[in-house]
């Protein structure tokens, strides 16, 4: 082949992303209108800086993927996004493949991540099979009851990342304590509820996001806990439009956002890849900490 028609073939490179790369990465999440902000990208290069990736196109910046490895039994695929004028180059499939080598590589077991439609045609591809579905809802809720029981909430401390490990193991799978603190110290009001039989029945966060505020996670042992917390982060929140990322089998969950007017924004599905040895426990998932990390 002579050197004109080498250097003319696509080149698709994936590597490391780095802090370097965050206008560029930022600037791909807001064209797919996502809400998340730079603090989002910032924690995944702090929690696992070896697992967040770019692709180049011909040396340009075209596409991004994270990785957050919760243990061996679990990790999450987040932030998958191909510049509009890159697609259906292989771009997002080779940004996938690379987080699964990558995770394989650290001895993970189950890989999963929330898919949007779009995403779901490559993960399909790739083996990823689908757990249960969730749906976006938003605005702003209306007639909400905001007198949950004051006694028993109270505010996030630091050492509860450690207190609520097994309330959020049963609930997602695995312990996201790592995360839990970081997510905690970005949040606009972070709460717990104490009950006398369990010692916590529940915490719940709120954080900015670039277009609402964003409610999650929400983990409860019940419905009762749970809509109290959601309850509590509504009213902290008087003005705000919310995003709330619901689970479809928590009914008591999808009813409360149904009943004080939140409408469904998109539909997403929650795949794996692997054994899922760790699934958690939908019914108690109120809010998700984020499609990006589960
Ligand atoms: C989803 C997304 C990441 C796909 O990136 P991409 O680089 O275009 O995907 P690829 O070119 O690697 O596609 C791999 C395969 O998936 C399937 N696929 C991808 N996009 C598709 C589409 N729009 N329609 C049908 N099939 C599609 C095809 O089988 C494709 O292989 P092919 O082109 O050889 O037929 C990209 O469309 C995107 O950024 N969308 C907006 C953000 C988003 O939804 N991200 C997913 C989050 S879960």
């Amino acid at each position: 082949m002579n050197q004109y028609l080498e250097s003319s073939l696509p080149s698709l490179r994936v590597r490391t992303l780095t802090a370097a790369d965050l206008d560029f990465a930022d600037s791909v999440r807001a064209l797919a209108g996502w809400n998340q902000t730079r603090a989002d990208w910032e924690r995944f290069l702090a929690l696992e800086p070896g697992g967040c990736f770019l692709a180049e196109w011909n040396g340009t910046p075209a596409g991004t993927a994270t990785a957050t490895l919760y243990g061996p039994e679990l990790a999450w695929i987040g932030m998958v996004l191909v510049h509009p004028d890159f697609r259906r180059c292989g771009i997002g499939r080779a940004l996938l493949e690379r987080c699964v080598a990558y995770l394989r590589g650290r001895g993970v077991g189950c890989i999963k991540l929330d898919a949007t439609p779009a995403g779901r045609l490559v993960y399909d591809r790739l083996g990823f099979r689908s757990e249960w579905s969730l749906k976006r809802w938003v605005g702003r809720p209306v007639g909400a009851k905001l007198d949950a029981p004051k006694s028993k909430l109270r505010p996030w401390e630091e050492s509860d990342a450690a207190r609520v490990e097994s309330l959020d193991a049963a609930a997602f799978g695995v312990s996201r304590r790592a995360l839990l603190g970081a997510l905690a110290e970005e949040s606009t009001a972070a709460l717990v509820m104490e009950s006398a039989a369990s010692g916590i029945a529940g915490f719940g966060f709120a954080r900015a996001g670039s277009q609402a505020l964003y409610l999650g996670p929400v983990v409860a042992d019940s419905a009762q806990a749970g809509l109290g917390l959601v309850e509590a982060l509504i009213a902290r929140h008087p003005k705000e439009t919310f995003y709330w990322d619901i689970p479809d089998p928590n009914e008591a969950a999808v009813d409360w956002a149904r009943q004080h007017g939140l409408n469904v924004q998109r539909p997403l599905i929650r795949m794996f890849l692997g054994e899922n040895s760790a699934p958690g426990d939908p019914l108690r998932q109120f809010a998700l900490a984020g499609p990006e990390v589960g």
